[in-house]
């Protein structure tokens, strides 16, 4: 498995070109089910969840191209499931991304079938789909549990129905937005989740003819219609790896431009790291990323969902402040057990006490470079942040995680001076054996 080598303590300088959000993309790459005709999705994220997503589109009979290569953001990826012959998302691919389960309304919505395996546990807690399939069911779905799949059946197309979210949940929102597109009559979703990669979603809908109001609000009222066409959208900017280059910068006292990066999809995020002492302001460009105020200064963060601190910048918050002046107090409310990096980082010498869902952060005048392992996306990237500024070097295994989300993570950061390198793990040794004689 690869493993990333980082040397601390070089201020980040420079320019990091930000792209398209992963979690905007992967259910509008989902959307391309709702229509026979094209969806030509552009400024798409080149991960491991993408290449995961269009595989298991490719299985159930969607035709990909990708245009431009690996290498440059800005690609554009064109789907077309014209012909569709598998209503199944088989476990190999579900178990491995939790956000597959968002070929169920799709699927329900446009041929009344599906057949989804659970997606299972999750290293940042249990993550049911509870909300994803009463709200399916409401709207006229027969659901059932079996072999560990979902399989879920419609006579007729979905009914228009009037969903209240007990909680909010981004997946639940954009499976019903789908799904109501295409049914008969008037959905209401009530708590909607407001991420601005739902709202993505719900405005290339829109541009293939879906009829949403309510857009951003948490109300959203869905007229559904017969049929979806194609055309071209672009995936808005990645607000969580805008942040997470932010305190990148801010941990080593650098001065970044965060090309693409767009300050109204993150005022929570902003207004925080101003707190901190880090200041984010706009240029013609994106935003650029300095401290301006002598050394970070402690405070308190609580996860909430949008317009709310996202709980997907917690880790790299913790990282940063583990070298404040003074203490934080972090509270995580939206997933249990996302406290897998406070190990890790108190190997570096973070002073860290978690106490059920918060977790207080003493500020340490310096972090040492040591052998960390991810555990998760977010908690992975918060160890290359701690590690940009720890004394010495720093490896960091199981990183894997980082290749989930984060698109040519060391090339942007060594772009800006970061001494950051990736080890490739060698073929395993085999053994040399002869064939008796
Ligand atoms: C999405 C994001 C993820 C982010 C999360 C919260 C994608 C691909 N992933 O995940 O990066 O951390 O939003 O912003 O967009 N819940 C239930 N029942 C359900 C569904 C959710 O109880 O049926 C709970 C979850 O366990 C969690 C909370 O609701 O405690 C929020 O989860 P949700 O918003 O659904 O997260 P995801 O859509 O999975």
């Amino acid at each position: 498995m690869d493993k990333i080598k980082i040397t601390g303590g070089v201020p980040l300088r420079g320019t990091i070109q930000i792209s398209g959000a992963k979690n905007a993309a992967l259910p509008l790459m989902a959307a391309s089910l709702l229509t026979e005709d094209t969806l030509a999705l552009s400024n798409m994220p080149y991960l491991a969840d993408i290449v995961t997503m269009a595989n298991l589109l490719a299985q159930h009979g969607v035709a990909l191209n990708m245009q431009g290569d690996g290498k440059k953001t800005g690609r554009i990826l064109s789907l077309c499931a014209a012909d569709v012959n598998n209503l199944t998302a088989p476990y190999e691919l579900v178990r491995t991304m939790r956000a597959s389960v968002l070929v169920l309304g799709p699927l329900l919505a446009r041929f009344g079938a599906g057949k989804v395996s659970l997606p299972g546990g999750c290293a940042i807690g249990t993550r049911p789909i509870d909300l994803h399939l009463k709200a399916l069911e409401q709207m006229g779905a027969h659901i059932e549990l079996r072999d560990g799949y979902i399989h879920a059946e419609v006579a007729g197309r979905l009914r228009g129905a009037n969903i209240q979210f007990e909680k909010i949940s981004v997946g639940a929102t954009e499976n019903i937005l789908m799904a109501a597109s295409l049914a008969e009559g008037v959905t209401t979703i009530g708590n909607a989740a407001r991420e601005p990669e739902v709202c993505d979603l719900a405005h290339c809908l829109q541009m293939m003819g879906a009829k949403i109001e309510g857009i951003g609000t948490d109300t959203i009222t869905v007229t559904g219609v017969e049929r979806l066409h194609g055309g071209n959208y672009a995936v808005i900017a990645n607000r969580i790896e805008t942040g997470t280059f932010a305190a990148a910068a801010a941990i080593t006292g650098g001065d970044v431009e965060l090309i693409g990066a767009r300050i109204e999809l993150m005022q929570a995020v902003v207004e925080k790291f101003a707190e901190a002492g880090v200041a984010i302001s706009e240029t013609p460009r994106g935003l650029r990323v300095r401290c301006v105020d002598g050394p970070i200064h402690g405070i308190d963060i609580m996860t909430q969902a949008y317009p709310g601190f996202p709980t997907d910048m917690q880790a790299q918050m913790m990282a940063l402040l583990s070298v404040a002046q003074g203490a934080s107090m972090i509270t995580e409310t939206i997933f249990e057990n996302r406290y897998m990096h406070v190990p890790e980082l108190t190997r570096m010498g973070a002073k860290i006490n978690v106490h059920g869902a918060s977790a207080m952060v003493r500020g340490a005048p310096e972090l040492r470079g040591a052998e960390v392992m991810a555990t998760d996306l977010r908690a992975s990237v918060s160890l290359v942040i701690a590690a940009l500024a720890a004394q010495g070097e720093t490896i960091i295994h199981r990183v894997y995680h980082l290749d989930r989300g984060y698109e040519r993570l060391e090339e942007k950061l060594s772009g800006c001076g970061a001494l950051i390198e990736r080890i490739t793990a060698r073929a395993p040794l085999t053994l040399a054996t002869s064939e008796a004689a």
